[in-house]
């Protein structure tokens, strides 16, 4: 097919996303052969039931970030740009999280909060699912569950009942982040019976929402979560939403539910090109992490959002994570102007080779304290001591007992203030900063160069989420001509555009 849309206009055309494009053209047999793109706005790339029952006009989540990285004005930003914002409640403070609870929750828009599993601190899992339900929390992200835990099917049933029309309503909202397909197959499947006999036989539901309950999903949307910012597998994209999809088919036919099972999609999204990519698979939205970290609004530090705009695709690598630390766990962090992943991987060497502090070499020894933790190990487990008597008496007694746990918790110090330093941008402790961020970090960095989206003072993170959702659509209006064999010019691109212009593009 010959196209006369090879013009300077073409860019101009598919960027007018409110408007067709029609085009008479001729085929390869010489008759003639229509080409047509629809209007397509951001707000039609996901599902627009999900959209509208969550209360939000496009399919856009900023994923938690820990110790409120995505913060209560992330939160806001991400809200009245009608899209989701979930506050990172995880390794803040109970009191802190409170707070934001409070300021969130009476806001004009929806908001969710994070609820992560917390295999050492089962208490905190079980407070925060209580704090939820007893201020009106209406959505979590579930997220890090191995398998499902009491206080999660608690916050799930809670106020569950049978609507005047005779459907089920449940007013708690779980939307579970996974990377496997176990796990999305149990957040896909009614709560376990064994949960809900025993919250039947606490007194926390009625046996008759406990028949209820074994009819509903734990969760009608799971985040297929590929290579990502902080905990990951690691897995591809490509790979893994097709299989989380067809699973949702699978259980949605077997279980009969009145409700439609849904998948997103997280982890390497931060242009146009990813989100396209995402909905064209099917996601009925996409979740964003470690773009929204470098934009102005999350609660890291201004050192740390200039290091996140000059990292490109390969500077992030894995290193060992504090809190799953003896089990060998990992997190993705930033590599570039940090030596923490190599500090860190030193220490979880030193951990697995030796049996406690004292068996470790003088040299090497003398060099821990010098440079990772520039104090005596002795001062160092004194304050850690001092926190977790406070915090967790049961550690200080095992530790006391298991001098490999002493090391143990005496390295996890340093890789928890590694996260704090960077947070706070503590100037002495640049090479120290522990920052999760994935590949979609130089991904963005890549696609925003030379434009104002460069500067880390310019990113917003309802401008950021606009732009990917708009050359989103853009990109893929511009693949339908594609289809049509229509050669896109040359210079045809997808641009950062400041709010304004995208506005009157949509006007
Ligand atoms: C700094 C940072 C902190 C994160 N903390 C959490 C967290 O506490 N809970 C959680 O569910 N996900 C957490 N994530 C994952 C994000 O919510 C999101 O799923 C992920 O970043 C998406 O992938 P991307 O980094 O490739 O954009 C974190 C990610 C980053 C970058």
């Amino acid at each position: 097919m010959t196209s006369q849309l090879t013009t300077t206009t073409i860019g101009e055309s598919l960027h007018t996303l409110t408007q067709p494009i029609r085009h008479a053209a001729t085929g390869p047999d010489g008759s003639p052969c229509d080409v047509y793109v629809p209007p397509l706005l951001p707000e039609q790339l996901g599902d627009r039931a999900f959209c509208s029952e969550i209360g939000i006009r496009y399919p856009y989540l900023g994923g938690s970030m820990a110790k409120g990285i995505s913060s209560i004005a992330m939160v806001e930003e991400l809200g009245t740009a009608g899209m989701l914002g979930f506050f990172g409640a995880a390794g803040l403070p109970f009191s802190a999280v409170e707070t934001a609870v409070d300021q969130l929750t009476d806001a004009a828009f929806p908001c969710g909060f994070n609820l992560i599993h917390s295999p050492h601190e089962p208490d905190l899992e079980a407070a925060l699912a209580e704090l939820y339900i007893s201020k009106g929390v209406r959505l979590v992200e579930a997220s890090a569950f191995l398998a499902l835990t009491l206080p999660l099917v608690r916050y799930r049933t809670h106020g569950i009942h049978r609507a005047e029309n005779g459907g089920i309503i449940t007013p708690n909202r779980i939307i579970a982040k996974v990377s496997r397909e176990e796990l999305a197959e149990r957040f896909f499947s009614p709560p376990p019976e064994k949960f809900l006999r025993q919250l039947v036989d606490e007194g926390a539901i009625t046996a008759e929402q406990a028949e209820l309950a074994a009819l509903i999903p734990m969760a009608q949307e799971v985040t297929a979560e590929a290579d990502s910012g902080g905990h990951t597998d690691n897995r591809p994209a490509m790979a893994l939403f097709p299989t989380i999809a067809s699973l949702a088919d699978r259980l949605e036919q077997k279980f009969g539910y009145s409700c439609k099972l849904r998948v997103g999609l997280a982890g390497g999204i931060a242009t146009p090109a990813a989100a396209a990519a995402a909905f064209a698979m099917g996601a009925a939205y996409i979740m964003t992490g470690s773009v929204n970290q470098a934009c102005v609004e999350s609660g890291t530090s201004d050192a740390v959002r200039k290091m996140l705009a000059e990292t490109r695709q390969a500077d992030v690598s894995m290193a060992p994570a504090a809190d799953m630390f003896e089990m060998g766990v990992t997190v993705q962090v930033l590599k570039r102007g940090t030596m923490f992943p190599m500090r860190a991987a030193k220490l979880y060497d030193l951990y697995r080779a030796h049996d406690c502090l004292d068996s470790i070499p003088t040299a090497e020894r003398d060099k821990l304290e010098k440079t990772f933790f520039q104090a005596p190990l002795a001062d160092i487990w004194r304050d850690t001591k001092a926190f977790f008597l406070k915090r967790d008496p049961r550690q200080v007694e095992r530790a006391e007992r298991d001098p490999k746990h002493l090391m143990a918790l005496v390295f996890r110090w340093y890789l928890g203030q590694a996260a704090h330093w960077a947070k706070d941008g503590a100037p002495g402790r640049t090479m120290d900063y522990q920052v999760w961020c994935g590949p979609a970090m130089g991904a963005f960095n890549e696609w925003a160069a030379g434009s104002f989206l460069e500067a880390p003072e310019q990113r917003r993170v309802a401008t950021v989420a606009r732009n990917i959702q708009f050359g989103a659509a853009v990109l893929t209006r511009a693949n339908i001509l594609r289809y049509q064999n229509v050669r896109l010019p040359a210079d045809f691109a997808i641009k950062p555009l400041e709010d304004l212009q995208i506005k009157e593009y949509l006007a």
